[in-house]
C-alpha cells in the first residue's frame, strides 16, 4: 500500500493520526490486479446459468411462451414462468417499509413495462440458457402503451422517500406580481439509467436451510431482510457477501425481481445458480431516474434581489408504484427569497418504476434552478456570481433554520479565483479561442443534504496491541474500505496498520445503507462510537485498579493515544492497552457503537454540504460541437476523512454533471416504450476524451452539529451545480438558452 506522509496533508484536514490522510485505496491493488472478486466472479462447483427473458411490449399480457422449444434445447435445465414459479411468502408487490418497492418475480403474466422479466431459463451453460430464452418466442396481447408526460397529473402522497409534495413560504403569486423583473421557463430532464460498470449479478446457493448470496448491494441488512420476508425464512439464514460493487448509484440499494428468481431457481434445482443481467437488461427491472418537466418562475426587484421563487416539477412514475423524483426540493435550500413555493405533480406511464439515482431530486432540480438563476441574473444585468451572492441564504429559506455550517461564500471565492472568473463579459458570444471556437463561462451552486441513517459497528482491542473493527459497510468504489478504516484506527487510537477492518458481508453489524451520501457519516460514527466504547471500558478497568498508573484518574479522565491510555492531568502517567488487558486477564475487550442522526440538532439546524462550480465550454460555431474545456469546483463538506478520495468523489460528481448536461438520455420508443439506446454505445456517458482539466478545491469547514466527527457527505453533491454551470456556459458561448436536457449540437447549431 502506498502511503503519503502526513506532512503532505494541510493542517485543517488532520484530526487524529489517520483521519485526514490522503491514503490510496486499500483495495486498489486487488482491483488493478484483477483479484478483487465481484459477485459474478464466483464460480461454485456445479453452478448453473440463468438468463432472463424480458418483455418487448410495455403493456399487456404474455399469451404464450414456447417452453417446449426451450426445454428441448440441449443444456437447458429448467424454464421458470408464472405457471411453475415456486410460491413466495410475500407478494413482490407488497411494500413493507419506506425503502421497499414493487417488483416483478413472475407473479402473473401481466406486462407493466418493456424490459420486464417474463421468464427465467436455466442451463448448464450460459450459451444454452441464452438460446433457451430466445426460443421462448413470446406472443403478447398488447395494449396501447401510455407514455406521454401529458397524461393525468396528480398530487403524489409523498416524493422521494417520504418527502412532502408541496412546501410554501409567503405568497409566491403576490411576490411575482410585485417583482420588477420576472422570468418563467420550462426545463425538461430525460429518463436516465444507472449504468454501473458491473451489471446486476447474483450467485445464489442453498446449503440446507442456509442461503448464501454473492451479489452487489448498497444495503446488506436491508436486502437480507427483504430476501427473508419474501421467502418467509429467518433473516439469519440469509448470508449476503458484497465485498465490492462496480458502481451502485442507487440501483443496487433495493432488491429487484431477477434476484428473487435466481434464488428460487437455486432452490428448485438444488444447485448454485448464477444470473448476470446483460447490458440491455440493465434498462429494465433495475430502476432509473425518472423524467421531469419543471416550471420555474422567478421574480426579482430592480437591484437583483429575489422576491419570489416558484418551482414546480412534474415527475414521471410507473403505473404500479410511487417513486417521484423530488426535483423541486433543491429550491428549499439555496437562495434567499421572501416568497417560495415548491410543488410536485406525478404522471403515470407504462415504464419501470423510477427510483433513486445519484443525487435523486437534487440533480434534476439543480440543472433547472441554476439555469433559471442564470437567466434571472442576465435579465437583471448582473454577473451570475454577484447575483448569487446578493441572494445568499443566511438561513435555510424554506424553514428559517440556521445552517449547521455553511462555507458556501468561501466556495464561491476560492472557486472563482482559481477559475479566473473576474473579467467575464456579461453578454454572450464575446469570447473566442485561438482557433476561433466560441468560448463561454458559466457557474452553478452545488448542494446536497448532510444525511445520516442508522448503522452499527463493533470494535475489539486485543491484548497483542492490535484492534479489529467490523461493520457491514459497502464499498461501491467510493473508498469505504479505506476511509472507514481510517476512522476505525483513530477510534481505537491505534496506527492504521494495527487495525483490521472488516466490511462487506451481512454477518457483520448493520452499517445502514450506502446511499444519500450518508455512508461515511453513518458507518463512520458507528465505528467512532464503538472505538470510544472499547476504550472507555478499558479505561474503567485501569482506573479501578490500584496497580495501574491510571488508578483514580476518574475526575481528570484519560486520553487514548497510539495504543496507550494517558492521564489527562499528567500525561507522563500512562499504560499500554496490552498491559491493562493482561493484568485483567482478558484476551480482548469489545465496544459497540451506533451512528444515527441526533434528533436535537436535526430539529434545530438545516444540514447541507455546499459548493460552487465554474465551467468553460468551447463550441464550434459552424458544427455546433460542444466540449467542456475546464471545470473548477470548490466544495465545503465538513471534515474530510481522506482528501484524495473526496477529491475523487468530486471529480466523479463533476463528470456526472457533464454527462447530465451534454450526454445522457434514454430514448424511449413512443409506441412500445422500449429504450432504443439500451447499451453503452448509444446511451452516452463521458469517456476520458470528454473530460477536461478539472480542479476540486476542498474548502475548510468545521461543523460542530452534524455529528461528533463533523462529517457531511461528498458522494452526490458535485453533480448538482456542475450540470447547471455547463449549460450556462453553453449559453454564454452561443447566446442560445437550451432548456431541454441534455444539450446537444442540434440545439445550438
Ligand atoms: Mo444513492 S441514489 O443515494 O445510491
Amino acid at each position: 500500500m502506498v502511503e503519503i506522509p502526513l506532512s503532505a496533508t494541510p493542517a485543517h484536514l488532520r484530526h487524529g493520526s489517520s483521519i485526514g490522510q490522503p491514503l490510496t485505496r486499500r483495495d486498489g491493488w486487488l482491483k488493478v490486479t484483477g483479484t478483487a472478486r465481484y459477485a459474478a466472479d464466483n464460480h461454485p462447483d456445479g453452478v448453473l446459468h440463468a438468463v432472463l427473458a424480458t418483455s418487448s411490449i410495455a403493456r399487456g399480457r404474455v399469451e404464450r411462451l414456447d417452453e417446449a422449444a426451450a426445454r428441448r434445447h440441449p443444456g437447458v435445465v429448467e424454464v421458470m414462468t408464472p405457471a411453475n414459479r415456486p410460491p413466495l411468502a410475500l407478494h413482490p408487490d407488497e411494500k413493507t417499509g419506506p425503502f421497499s418497492f414493487r417488483t416483478e418475480a413472475l407473479q402473473d403474466n401481466t406486462v407493466r413495462y418493456a424490459g420486464q422479466p417474463i421468464a427465467l431459463v436455466i442451463g448448464e451453460t450460459l450459451e444454452a440458457a441464452t438460446e433457451g430464452a430466445r426460443l421462448l418466442a413470446p406472443c403478447y396481447a398488447e395494449e396501447p402503451a401510455r407514455l406521454s408526460m401529458d397524461g393525468e397529473h396528480f398530487v403524489p402522497d409523498s416524493v422521494g422517500v417520504g418527502g412532502e409534495a408541496e412546501a410554501v413560504k409567503g405568497d409566491v403569486e403576490a411576490g411575482l406580481n410585485g417583482a420588477a423583473r420576472r422570468i418563467e421557463a420550462v426545463y425538461e430532464t430525460p429518463p436516465q439509467f444507472h449504468n454501473a460498470m458491473e451489471p446486476h449479478a447474483m450467485v445464489a446457493r442453498w446449503k440446507g436451510e442456509r442461503l448464501i448470496l454473492d451479489m452487489p448491494t448498497q444495503g446488506l441488512a436491508m436486502t437480507q431482510g427483504r430476501v427473508a420476508e419474501i421467502l418467509g425464512i429467518p433473516a439469519e439464514q440469509v448470508e449476503i457477501r458484497s465485498p465490492f460493487l462496480g458502481g451502485g448509484f442507487g440501483s443496487k440499494a433495493l432488491l429487484a425481481g431477477p434476484y428473487i428468481l435466481c434464488i428460487l431457481a437455486a432452490r428448485m434445482l438444488g444447485r448454485p445458480v448464477k444470473l448476470v443481467s446483460r447490458r440491455e437488461q440493465m434498462y429494465g427491472p433495475y430502476n432509473h431516474r425518472g423524467e421531469t418537466r419543471q416550471n420555474l418562475r422567478l421574480g426579482a426587484d430592480a437591484e437583483g434581489t429575489l422576491q419570489a421563487l416558484s418551482h414546480h416539477s412534474l415527475s414521471a412514475t410507473s403505473t404500479f408504484d410511487d417513486f417521484f423524483e423530488p426535483a423541486a426540493n433543491i429550491s428549499h435550500t439555496l437562495y434567499a427569497t421572501p416568497h417560495l413555493l415548491t410543488r410536485h405533480r406525478g404522471v403515470r406511464r407504462d415504464t419501470g418504476t423510477p427510483m433513486a439515482m445519484r443525487a435523486p431530486g437534487e440533480a434534476s432540480g439543480s440543472i433547472a434552478l441554476e439555469s433559471a438563476i442564470d437567466e434571472m441574473a442576465q435579465q437583471c444585468g448582473i454577473d451570475p456570481l454577484e447575483f448569487r451572492l446578493r441572494n445568499y441564504a443566511e438561513v435555510e429559506p424554506i424553514s428559517g433554520k440556521p445552517f449547521s455550517s455553511k462555507a458556501l461564500r468561501e466556495c464561491y471565492e476560492q472557486g472563482a479565483q482559481r477559475f479566473g472568473w473576474s473579467g467575464r463579459p456579461l453578454a454572450p458570444r464575446q469570447m473566442h479561442d485561438e482557433v476561433g471556437l466560441l468560448v463561454g463561462w458559466g457557474m452553478g451552486t452545488a448542494t446536497f443534504p448532510a444525511l445520516m441513517f442508522q448503522g452499527h459497528a463493533r470494535a475489539v482491542l486485543r491484548h497483542d496491541g492490535t484492534g479489529v473493527v467490523e461493520t457491514g459497510a459497502h464499498d461501491m468504489g467510493q473508498g469505504a474500505w479505506t476511509a472507514l478504516a481510517q476512522i476505525a484506527a483513530d477510534g481505537l487510537a491505534l496506527p492504521s496498520d494495527r487495525v483490521a477492518f472488516h466490511a462487506g458481508t451481512s454477518t457483520l453489524p448493520d452499517a445502514g445503507i450506502a446511499g444519500g451520501s450518508g455512508h461515511t457519516a453513518t458507518a463512520g460514527m458507528a465505528i467512532h462510537e464503538a472505538g470510544a466504547d472499547a476504550i472507555s471500558k478499558l479505561a474503567e478497568l485501569a482506573m479501578a485498579d490500584e496497580r495501574s498508573p491510571l488508578f483514580g484518574a476518574n475526575n481528570a479522565g484519560v486520553v487514548a493515544r497510539e495504543g496507550r491510555l494517558h492521564r489527562r492531568d499528567d500525561e507522563s502517567r500512562s499504560e499500554s492497552y496490552a498491559d491493562i488487558l493482561d493484568r485483567a486477564g482478558l484476551a480482548e475487550i469489545e465496544g459497540r457503537g451506533t451512528g444515527a442522526p441526533d434528533p436535537a440538532t436535526q430539529e434545530a439546524y438545516a444540514k447541507h454540504a455546499h459548493g460552487a462550480v465554474f465551467a468553460e465550454v468551447k463550441v464550434d460555431p459552424e458544427l455546433g460541437q460542444i466540449r467542456v474545456s475546464r471545470l473548477v469546483g470548490a466544495f465545503a463538506a465538513g471534515r474530510i476523512i481522506n482528501p484524495r478520495m473526496v477529491r475523487s468523489q468530486f471529480y466523479g460528481g463533476m463528470i456526472w454533471g457533464l454527462s447530465f448536461a451534454l450526454l445522457e438520455k434514454a430514448e424511449m420508443d413512443a409506441r412500445h416504450g422500449r429504450i432504443m439506446n439500451a447499451n453503452l454505445g448509444e446511451y452516452h456517458v463521458p469517456v476520458n476524451a470528454d473530460v477536461p482539466e478539472m480542479d476540486a478545491i476542498l474548502v475548510e469547514e468545521h461543523d460542530p452539529h452534524v455529528n461528533a466527527l463533523g462529517i457531511k457527505g461528498v458522494g452526490e453533491m458535485a453533480i448538482t451545480g456542475s450540470a447547471g454551470a455547463i449549460v450556462n456556459a453553453v449559453w454564454h458561448a452561443t447566446g442560445v438558452r437550451v432548456r431541454r436536457f441534455p444539450v446537444t449540437l442540434r440545439d445550438v447549431f
